[in-house]
């Protein structure tokens, strides 16, 4: 999603603004742009595509302004091109925005009625002609904005500076994350703190309806009142900063890679490894022995893992799950009962959809519990719990370290939640916690696959479609390496239940659909061995992701077969999530496609 950054320098600070966008360029962005004051004129260089587009605007025409904004856009309401690119700019003040104003096509017909005439698609146009037509009424840049924003209705962040004003940057935030940082004799302003590294690690995260007049000398915070008011500030470790490729081509070859060692962190974490128990770091407000059912809700990936702890809740602590995607949970409904619980995964913590969701069930008297991998995200900020992951900076857009990551705080969680219902008895827990702490090492052996899937690969890349299949916990697996694949590859893929596949799917299948089937020998490999009979009958190529006994008791030929190691049933999920993310990497890479940052998405989807 869009990134904003401001900063009010001392010297130029269009090197500064560029260099973090760059650090935004992982949210997913489509065309980028940044305006300084030159002398107090603003000025603007945008252009459509990737940030190299716009440095070479700069170097064509650099800006020397100390003030400025810069803005990475996803497009949602008109295309990617340089006229919708922010910032956007009258004669007196240029905005950048994070976000939808719900009600802009209101807002315009008003202005378009008082004789303004705009350039662009854009609902960002509307803030910044409704700024200016109240300094037109002789109110000054503060009271101008202020008296703005209540006429906003949606989700968003702004960041504005304005033409004469040296020293004033205002930054507001409705619904999208903002922080402020502050350094000597400058301030910045940044969609999240890793924008803001390069800088200063001393940040403030505002509130909800919070905005912020920011100077050289640093920032004022109002709440939506109006109100002068306080926020901690913080200092971020920079270890958390550390957002370099190191050796590897991609962000996501690396955080593939990087699974072993954020599993066993995350794991160290939660579970006390002599003893053989899930420690929770922090005391629940709810008793697990008093739920009648858990509610999980999240979008994409993260669901996909919320998917897999459904099975383990009702497997391991005879608990009833429900589980829905955010975007369809946050408008049900639905009647969820007062202090029962309500848990939400998410690597951002600042997905629209899931934060909704959350801030429903918060408003039924749910307890709330969420599973994040940023611990300052708003979601972590407004659970009653928060389960970190420990996963570090995800900067692929496609998640894969968070995930397994999410896989392994939600089994802790549910082999907590077996324990404290009298499902699961000590000698259960230590056997449990003896299969997850070999995790680890099981996906580095795992990762000694790469070389055989990135030959299967190629082939894969031929394919027009791509089916995924799985029974059990392997089912949302499947459904996630399918959207891994679909996602950086552009490649066609649907995941499916091995039994369903005769419901109507099997009629896709020929010799030209590949068919990966995700099958660790466990109570339902027998019948998923059955479905893929189904699929050889009909001239399917199989790929097989499983392990050595089931890969020598299936007596069916494969296009090609990954044996993982030995894993746990209940485990596997964890392990095998390391076959599926080599595969779609390595298609992606073979095609040639951008696999960190691929075509319209984003890594932090903050509208709905
Ligand atoms: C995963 O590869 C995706 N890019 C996407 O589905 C993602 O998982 C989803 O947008 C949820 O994001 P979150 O975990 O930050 O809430």
């Amino acid at each position: 999603m869009c990134g904003i950054v401001g900063i009010v320098g001392r010297d130029a600070v269009a090197g500064g603004v560029i260099e973090a966008l760059r650090r935004l360029e992982y949210r997913g962005y489509d065309s980028a742009g940044i305006a300084t004051l030159e002398h107090g004129r603003l000025e603007r260089r945008r252009a459509s595509g990737k940030l190299v587009n716009l440095e070479a605007r700069l170097a064509e025409a650099p800006l020397a302004g100390a003030i400025g904004i810069g803005h990475t856009r996803w497009a949602t309401h008109g295309r990617p091109n340089e006229t919708n690119a922010h910032p956007h700019a009258t004669a007196r003040l240029a905005v950048v925005h994070n976000g939808i104003i719900e009600n802009f096509r209101e807002l315009k017909q008003e202005l378009e009625t008082d004789g303004v005439r705009f350039e662009t698609e854009t609902d960002t146009e509307v803030v910044a002609q409704l700024v200016s037509r109240n300094m037109d009424r002789q109110m000054g840049p503060v009271d101008a904005v202020a008296a703005a924003l209540p006429r906003l209705r949606g989700a968003f962040a702004l960041g504005f500076i304005f033409a004469g004003e040296e020293n004033l940057l205002i930054g507001a935030r409705h619904g999208a994350p903002l922080a402020v940082g502050y350094g000597a004799g400058e301030t910045y302003l940044g969609s999240d703190a890793l924008a803001l590294a390069p800088f200063t690690d001393a940040i403030t995260y505002l509130d909800e309806g919070d905005w912020a007049i920011l100077s050289r000398a640093g920032a004022e915070i109002r709440d939506a009142s109006g109100a002068v008011v306080k926020r901690p500030k913080q200092t971020i470790a920079t270890q958390a900063f550390r957002v370099d490729k190191g050796e590897y081509r991609h962000y996501m070859a690396k955080e593939i890679h990087e699974q072993p060692e954020v599993v066993g962190r995350t794991l160290a974490h939660y579970v006390d490894m002599a003893a053989g128990r899930v420690m929770l770091p922090e005391a629940l407000p709810f008793d697990f022995a008093r739920l009648t059912r858990v509610y999980i809700t999240a979008c994409g990936t993260a669901f996909y893992a919320g998917l897999v702890a459904r099975y383990w809740f009702e497997q391991i602590a005879r608990l009833p799950v429900e589980i829905d995607v955010a975007s369809e949970a946050r408008y049900r409904e639905a009647p969820l009962e007062r202090d029962g619980l309500t848990l939400v995964i998410s690597q951002s913590g600042e997905t629209a959809d899931t934060l909704a969701s959350l801030r429903y069930a918060k408003s039924q008297g749910q307890h709330t519990l969420s599973v994040v991998n940023v611990p300052t995200s708003t979601i972590a900020r407004e659970s009653s719990v928060v389960m970190p992951t420990l996963a570090g900076p995800e900067i692929g857009v496609a998640s894969t370290k968070a995930f397994s990551c999410q896989l392994t705080v939600l089994l802790c969680l549910a082999i907590a939640a077996g324990r404290a219902r009298g499902t699961l008895d000590a000698a259960g827990e230590r056997r449990l916690i003896d299969a997850l702490i070999r995790a680890p090492g099981l996906m580095a052996e795992a990762l000694t696959h790469e070389g055989a899937i990135e030959i299967l690969a190629r082939e894969v890349a031929k394919a027009r479609d791509v089916l995924y299949l799985g029974r059990g916990t392997s089912y949302p697996m499947a459904l996630e390496g399918a959207l891994k694949l679909k996602e950086i590859s552009y490649i066609h893929a649907e995941g499916y239940a091995a039994g369903e596949l005769k419901h109507g799917p099997i009629a896709l299948i020929d010799e030209s659909v590949p068919v990966i089937v995700i099958a660790p020998h466990d109570a339902v490999f027998e019948k998923t061995v059955s479905n893929m009979q189904e699929v050889a009958a009909r001239g399917g190529r199989i790929v097989l992701i499983g392990d050595a006994k089931g890969a020598a008791e299936h007596g069916l030929e494969t296009l090609a077969t990954f044996t993982m190691p030995a894993v746990d049933a209940m485990v596997a999920p964890i392990v095998y999530a390391v076959p599926i993310q080599l595969l779609a990497y390595h298609t992606a890479v073979f095609m040639g496609k951008d696999v960190d940052q691929p075509r319209n998405l984003a890594k932090s989807v903050t509208v709905e």
